[in-house]
């Protein structure tokens, strides 16, 4: 519909809500400049002094020109609210089966993570008509991933998952930016997105990944790590299971009620006091300078697998005597959650 030059295509399903949007302000914005501007030009001449004696009048107020001009500012802003806040949210908010990759911001360079185990540098592949969420991250300072043709833009911040998403609608290929100053190479931190039919995409994606898939490459890392040795998906480890934990809620020592995500999994591996579940000691070592952020992504994808795998049952003999259900003399084993 629209052809403006200079102005990015619309390229995801964003765009156009958007455009239709800013458009409406920029509209908005010209037709009350011009009107303040013309009747200030029209009042200076039509209400000008004409002799050196004049004397102007005196002015009283009118209730209903009062009522006038601060109702119909209300109604134009709370238009402006409603409809503002339906796109925001809409972006906000991503759809529930996303396509996921991960986003890690560096200076200068932006590094996505595919779960099947491709790396990019300055370059996505993503499929064309699928919801595809970005979890992005920093290494060093905040950047901002910035792509024009979807009209999507987030802060990139270290220490935190901030997640985008959108829907391609046009295969092609689109600038990506750093919206944010972030150092000496910050005009250089750009890339492309290219969209590409599904079929490609696939080819594509089957083109890659010696190393596996980003949970298979987190399993491996949870072993060299010897996370495995107290987190084990039996009852007997020194640390929680985390066997079907992803997603869960828990309870902290302090009380508090967390939800298993992508940040709680990356908080407790960099800084294990800061909220450990209940029943269970401050023992585990921080992982802070250790892991990459890289690896963190990976450690979290493989708890995230686990997600999905039952507990696995307690190999320890049970002692001969009591009937299934009754109470068991033996040491007590740590509370778990
Ligand atoms: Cu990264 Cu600017």
């Amino acid at each position: 519909m629209w052809s403006v030059p200079l102005f990015p295509v619309r390229a995801s399903t964003m765009a156009a809500r958007v455009d239709a949007l800013y458009f409406f302000l920029v509209a908005l914005s010209v037709f009350f400049s011009l009107l303040i501007a013309g009747l200030i030009v029209y009042y200076a001449v039509r209400f000008r002094r004409r002799s050196p004696s004049e004397v102007g009048q005196k002015v009283h107020g009118g209730m209903l020109l009062e009522i006038t001009w601060t109702a119909i500012p209300l109604a134009i802003v709370m238009v402006i609210f409603v409809w503002g806040s339906s796109v925001y949210f809409a972006m906000a908010s991503p759809p529930a089966e996303t396509l996921n990759i991960y986003v890690v911001g560096k200076q200068w360079m932006w590094k996505f993570q595919h779960l099947d185990g491709q790396r990019e540098i300055n370059e996505l592949h993503v499929p064309v008509g699928r919801d595809v969420k970005l979890i992005t991250t920093s290494e060093d300072v905040i950047h901002d991933l910035f792509v024009p043709a979807f009209r999507i833009k987030a802060d990139v911040i270290p220490g935190r998952y901030v997640s985008i998403w959108f829907h391609a609608t046009t295969p092609g290929r689109y600038h990506l930016f750093c919206a944010e100053y972030c150092g000496t190479r910050h005009s250089g931190m750009i890339g492309e997105v290219i969209v590409m039919e599904p079929s490609e995409y696939q080819a594509w994606l089957s083109g890659g990944a010696p190393e596996g898939s980003l949970a298979s490459a987190g399993e491996k890392l949870f072993a060299d790590l010897a996370c495995n040795t107290c987190h084990r998906p039996d009852s007997q480890g020194r640390g929680p299971v985390l066997n079907g934990l992803f997603g869960k809620t828990v309870t902290t020592q302090a009380g508090e009620t967390v939800t298993v995500d992508e940040a709680y999994v990356r908080e407790s591996i960099l800084n294990p006091s800061a909220k450990i579940a209940a029943g269970y000691q401050p023992i585990m070592p921080t992982f802070q300078g250790l892991v990459t952020e890289e690896q963190l992504l990976q450690l979290v994808e493989y708890v995230k697998s686990l997600a999905t795998e039952p507990e696995v049952p307690t190999a320890r003999p049970v002692p001969s005597g009591p009937a299934p259900g009754e109470t068991t003399p033996v040491a007590p084993t740590p509370a778990r959650q």
